[in-house]
């Protein structure tokens, strides 16, 4: 099938919902139309395509999207997607309608059913990075990324000022299961005073001896970022850790600021971004680029094979660290 020239496509957006999402769809769908494609799309993931909930998209139907959070398409991390039975059964219900072409708007576990989908039935499948984590590698930044840091710092900056008024030390949860691209960057722009990531052990000591010298510094309040990922644990965690360690008398809180990270209106960067990958993955998909992902590095648009994406790790930049 892939030999054939692509003129049916289908775009879907699995895993977490990432700001940003819907000026993906719009820039695939309207891409496609240009082209003179037909388009359509799916519901919840891999999921709609089981249960066969396709639906023809035209430009109107992406109308008004650009500046909303969330994904019309709604997401899903798909179970039955990872047997072959499901698999066989989505791939019935793209042939019936001709779909000889997917764009898949996700993250590295969605890249993975592609992947193995392509593979078994030979439709050329082109992902877009889209989550909030920035954690794939083939491209600088993710859609999501972005607005996800700012809602995080927006978060950090009015913590702070109650932390401030009631001299107390906050240990603040942010989002990133595997990754700490947002507690290390929405710590930098928050000012905190430190940041704890899965890519770099920082272990409790070393927190205790930095909140001690704020202390002897008489420093009365402090931020302490921690990415939920993190191998001292979640904040809840270290909080009751660094608690047991230190003069029983600090007063320490905790917050999880959780899905508020995923919603809301998306950053210009993140609208551009997705833009420019909606339309790098539609080109690249017509120009016959098949299993890859459409990313950015170094401000250009390249292609890189989904197993790389997969397998490869993005490290967090040193200087940053
Ligand atoms: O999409 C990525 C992410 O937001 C991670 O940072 C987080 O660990 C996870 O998704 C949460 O997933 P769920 O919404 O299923 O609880």
């Amino acid at each position: 099938m892939s030999a054939k020239k692509v003129n049916k496509i289908a775009v879907l957006t699995s895993g977490g919902d990432a700001p940003g999402m819907n000026a993906a769809i719009r820039a695939v769908v309207r891409t496609s139309v240009y082209h003179g494609l037909q388009v359509f799309g799916v519901a919840r993931g891999y999921n709609g395509m089981i249960d066969d909930d396709i639906f023809e998209m035209d430009s109107k139907s992406v109308g008004n999207i650009i500046q909303r959070g969330g994904t019309i398409l709604k997401t899903a991390r798909s179970k039955e997607f990872f047997e072959i039975e499901g698999r066989k059964i989505a791939y019935e219900n793209l042939k019936k309608r001709g779909i000889n072409g997917i764009v898949v708007i996700g993250g590295d576990g969605s890249f993975k059913g592609a992947q193995k989908f392509s593979n078994e039935f030979d439709i050329p499948c082109i992902g877009i990075p889209g989550t909030i984590d920035k954690d794939i590698a083939g491209s600088d930044f993710t859609i999501g990324f972005d607005t996800a840091v700012n809602t995080a710092v927006e978060a950090i900056d009015k913590i702070r000022d109650t932390a401030d008024s009631h001299d107390r030390v906050f240990f603040i949860e942010v989002m990133g299961r595997d990754s700490g691209y947002i507690a290390i960057e929405c710590g930098i722009a928050g000012g905190a005073e430190a940041v704890m990531i899965p890519e770099n052990l920082t272990p409790i000591s070393e927190i205790v001896n930095i909140l001690e010298q704020g202390i002897s510094k008489a420093k009365s309040s402090s931020i302490v970022v921690v990415a939920e990922g993190d191998e001292e644990g979640n904040a809840q965690i270290v909080a009751k850790n660094i608690k047991d360690r230190m003069d029983e008398n600090l007063d320490i809180r905790v917050t999880t600021l959780g899905h508020i990270q995923r919603g809301g209106i998306p950053t210009a960067y993140d609208r551009i971004l997705a833009s420019r990958l909606g339309l790098g993955a539609l080109e690249g998909l017509l120009r016959g680029e098949k299993n890859v992902m459409a990313g950015v590095v170094n401000n250009q648009l390249i292609y890189t094979p989904f197993h790389d994406t997969i397998t490869k790790k993005k490290p967090v930049s040193e200087d940053l660290i």
